[in-house]
């Protein structure tokens, strides 16, 4: 019989990125017995120093923590707990790709295999994120094949989606409520159990894992939407020459107008997580329209951009430099993580312009584009700038902004994308400024 002392054994989270370090970290402060596996040797090197190459999470703590940090899939065999943080991106044709979660699962089939207790029924939990149905239908009958053992039988199944947002110390593991959801009642109550050590604020019980995976997708959805929606009439509004961000403030001031930053959405959650659900939905032979149309929306951000300051510049009458230096290139602020960012696609397509262009990430994180030129010290630097466009407004470009003014030509542009700059300090500089 199952017993809540499944969590006092070993409990192993496979996959040390992002989401499985911090949730890692966070189950062995809490006393429980943690193998963190990863099977990239490279980054368990770095962790075993206690180098986190996302800088998410400080070297101490990660030297003093009681994780046994390994790149040995042993680890998997006799453990009770088995917790799944493996990437799922989407294909060139925005298909989901399943073959990390694949890999993970024949992987867990293979050692389980192998435990020496048969008595010992595991119970596997994904966290990554996914479409409704995955891990009953894609991921046990992996593991059952793999092992010859019987979902629901021999090893049991959760999910529990990851929703912590990076870069943001404000909600994390231990101070959000987790989604939890397990294969049976049984199940569940334990899997709520283990949770409920680490996310402090409590667990919500989903009734089936389907609602549980069907749920985060939703939240990324509706933050992608959102966002779409602004995107969009900024773009209206842009044509018709009206400030977009004082029409949001106005709306603001309704009791239940919501107001969403317009921007460049990247990363590998909210413009990845969408096809999930409409890969999904389509198999059922429905083809969702809402959701696709705000993903071309926040697709077409970085083309709408580059045209926007093509076109402006191409009006300056009198300037010296054909330079534009753009700040940022992370997919947001303050993280240094590059995947699927906008901020590089807007650079990709402005190199092929007839402008020089010049690039500063404030975490020296770079793509290395060709005909882009990279500066680390622009204060130092002496060159003077047509245009510079904040693309990712990490905190200290913000802060320091008033720096660089000086360098902006006279009749240059500031391109602020997210308008978090105090636009009254470019009136009287003779410098133009537009944002969305
Ligand atoms: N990063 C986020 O902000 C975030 C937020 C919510 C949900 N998620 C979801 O969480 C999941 C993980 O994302 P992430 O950002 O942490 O990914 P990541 O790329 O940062 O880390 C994944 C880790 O898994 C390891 N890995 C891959 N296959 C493995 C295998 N077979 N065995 C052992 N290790 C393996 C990789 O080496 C890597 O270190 C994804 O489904 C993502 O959508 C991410």
């Amino acid at each position: 019989m199952l017993s809540k002392e499944y969590i006092n054994k070993d409990i192993v989270i496979l996959g040390l990125g992002y989401v499985g370090l911090p949730l890692a970290l966070e189950f062995a402060k809490n006393n429980i017995s943690t193998y963190g596996y990863d099977s990239d040797l490279i980054r368990i090197n770095q962790l075993s120093e206690g180098i986190d190459k996302n800088e998410e999470i400080d070297k101490m703590d990660i030297l003093s923590s009681k994780l046994k940090i390994t790149s040995n899939p042993e680890c998997i065999t006799d453990s009770n707990i088995i917790i799944v943080t493996v990437p799922t991106p989407i294909t060139d044709d925005y298909l989901p790709d399943l073959s990390l979660l694949m890999n993970a699962s024949k992987l867990i089939g293979e050692k389980i295999a192998l435990r020496k207790n048969k008595n010992n029924k595991p119970i596997i939990i994904f966290e990554s994120t996914t479409y409704p149905g995955c891990t009953e239908d894609y991921c046990a009958p992996l593991i059952e094949k793999e092992s010859g053992l019987i979902s629901g039988k021999d090893f049991y199944l959760g999910y529990s989606p990851e929703r912590t947002n990076f870069g943001d110390k404000e909600h994390s593991i231990s101070n959000i409520v987790k989604v939890v959801s397990g294969q049976n009642d049984e199940i569940l109550e334990i899997i709520s159990s283990l949770y409920s050590h680490v996310a402090k604020e409590g667990v919500h019980k989903a009734k089936s894992i389907r609602i549980a995976e069907s749920s985060k997708v939703i939240e990324n959805i509706q933050r992608d939407l959102n966002i779409a929606l602004f995107n969009e009439l900024c773009m209206i509004f842009d044509r018709m020459n009206i400030p977009s961000s004082e029409v949001f403030k106005a709306a603001s001031t309704k009791w239940n107008f919501n107001n969403y930053s317009p921007g460049l959405v990247g990363g590998h959650c909210v413009p990845v997580d969408p096809y999930y659900l409409t890969y999904k939905a389509q198999e059922f032979g429905f083809t969702p329209k809402t959701i696709l149309s705000g993903r071309a929306v926040n697709e077409s951000v970085p083309k709408f951009l580059f045209e926007k300051i093509i076109k402006t510049l191409s009006n300056v009458e009198k300037h010296n430099s054909n330079n534009i230096l753009v700040l940022g290139q992370t997919f947001k602020p303050d993280v240094a993580d590059l995947r699927n960012s906008k901020s590089i696609e807007l650079c990709k397509l402005l190199v092929s312009s007839n402008y020089n262009i010049f690039i500063n990430d404030i975490k020296n994180n770079y793509p290395f584009l060709d005909d882009a030129k990279y500066i680390d010290n622009i204060e130092d630097n002496k060159i003077n700038f047509l245009a510079i466009v904040l693309a990712v407004p990490h905190k200290n470009y913000i802060s320091q902004f008033s720096n660089l003014i000086g360098k902006i030509e006279k009749n240059g542009y500031v391109f602020d994308i997210t308008g978090v700059l105090d636009n009254s300090k470019f009136q009287n500089q003779e410098i133009n400024y537009w944002s969305m």
